[in-house]
Parts: structure tokens; sequence; C-alpha cells
């Protein structure tokens, strides 16, 4: 059986894992999983549905009734398919981002997504980001990075981020999200934001995107030979 090489690439909301995911997966000609948007697509049917992301009797019951595709366009470009509609634009609000951080603590959704994750990475090779891959989803993966910024650094980022797109963006509120959201992801009990104890933790905040994808570059030429 063809063996195929994985990449997986966590840490916390907003250290710019998925831009650098993405320039990495091009320039490696790997698929590029971002499996927070897997999460994200959960919690926007359950929000559709008017469960409460914290509804532990709600979420059971209703899971059953979604079914999620991931597909990609010919740019490479991810999109979610939720129950055959593409919610790729939808699911990227702040609302969604708070909402994805509760839905995903239930063990019913993890488990659901398990497989789904796993599945794309028994077929291809992969740069997969997210907070638990290199932990659980895939725990034999050939490279791990830990990539992580001071909170004050990815609020700053997010926050230029949304200025840029012509949204409306209060730097306090941000910050106090991204902080709520790291709370939420590294003290849930089953499969929590945790660096891997073979991953290289990789410190952004005083980076520029160049500098961490040549730094990563680096790391997964050494450790692949490529
Ligand atoms: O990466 P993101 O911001 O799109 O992720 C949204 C939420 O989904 C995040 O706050 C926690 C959850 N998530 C997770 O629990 N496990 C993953 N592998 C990816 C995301």
């Amino acid at each position: 059986m063809a063996k195929f090489h994985s990449i997986a690439i966590d840490g916390p909301a907003g250290a710019g894992k998925s831009t650098i995911a993405k320039r990495l997966a091009k320039e490696l000609n790997f698929v590029y999983v971002d499996t927070g948007a897997i999460y994200r697509t959960v919690a926007y049917f359950l929000d559709l549905l008017g469960i409460s992301p914290k509804d532990v009797d709600g979420v059971e019951r209703y899971i059953d009734e979604l079914t999620i595709e991931i597909e990609y366009d010919e740019n490479g470009t991810q999109h979610m398919i939720m129950n055959g509609m593409d919610v790729s634009g939808e699911i990227r609000t702040q609302d969604i981002s708070q909402k994805a951080s509760l839905v995903s603590a239930h063990a019913v959704v993890r488990e659901m997504l398990l497989d789904m994750q796993r599945d794309v990475a028994k077929k291809h090779n992969v740069i997969m980001d997210g907070r638990d891959i290199g932990t659980v989803v895939l725990p034999k993966a050939d490279v791990k990075i830990f990539l992580t910024a001071d909170p004050a650094v990815r609020a700053q980022r997010r926050y230029e981020e949304l200025i840029a797109k012509g949204q409306k963006a209060q730097l306090p509120t941000i910050l106090k999200e991204i902080e709520q959201r790291d709370y939420q992801d590294t003290h849930r009990p089953i499969a929590p934001l945790k660096q891997a104890k073979d991953a290289v933790k990789v410190d952004t905040s005083a980076l520029d995107i160049e500098g961490v994808v040549s730094a990563i570059k680096q790391i997964v030429a050494e450790k692949l030979g490529l």
C-alpha cells in the first residue's frame, strides 16, 4: 500500500495555522485539510436548528441528521458541504467560531469527525491543521508543528484582517474572544489543545509570514527529506 506523508499543524486560534498550511500545501503539492472548518460546519448546522452548543441532549439527538462532505475546487480550496449545501462562507463568523469551540467539546461530535479526518490522510499527502491532529487524529504524522503566538499578537492580527475586509472590529473584544477560546480548547476533557510530545514548537509572535514559512519548510525538509 502506498504510504502517504502527513504534516500536522496544531495551535491556538489566530496563530497563523491556515495561512501557513495553505502556503506549504501549495509548495509541496499536498492536500490542505482545515479541520476547524469541519467543527464550524457542525456548529452552524446546530445553530440553524436553534440547538445551543452546550446542550448535550440536543447535540446527541440531531447530530445523526447531519452529513458533512469535504470538497476541493480546481484551486485546491476546501469547501464544506452540509447536507448537500456549500456553507464555506457562512461558517466564517465570530459567532460560529465561539460555537464551534463549544460544540467541539462533545464526545459524540469528536467521534463522528475522527474517521472523516483520518480517511483523507489515508488517501493523500496531507497538511492538516487543528487542535488535536498531532495528539489524536494523526499520532503518527511524519511532521508535527505546534504553532503559537502571544494572545495580544493574535488578536492584533485578527483585528487587522477584519479592518482590511472593511468590517467593524474592536481589539479588546477580539482579545477577550481569543482568550475565551484558548481556555475552552485547552481545558476540555476530550482531545484538548496541547503540544504533542514530538511536535516542534514555533512561536510566530515576532515573525512575519515569510519567516514562519521558511522556518517550517526547514523542519519539513529535515524530517521528510523533501
Ligand atoms: O481552527 P478554527 O478556529 O476554525 O476552529 C474552530 C474551533 O473548532 C476551535 O475553537 C476548536 C475546534 N477544533 C477542534 O476542537 N479540533 C480541531 N482539530 C479543530 C478545531
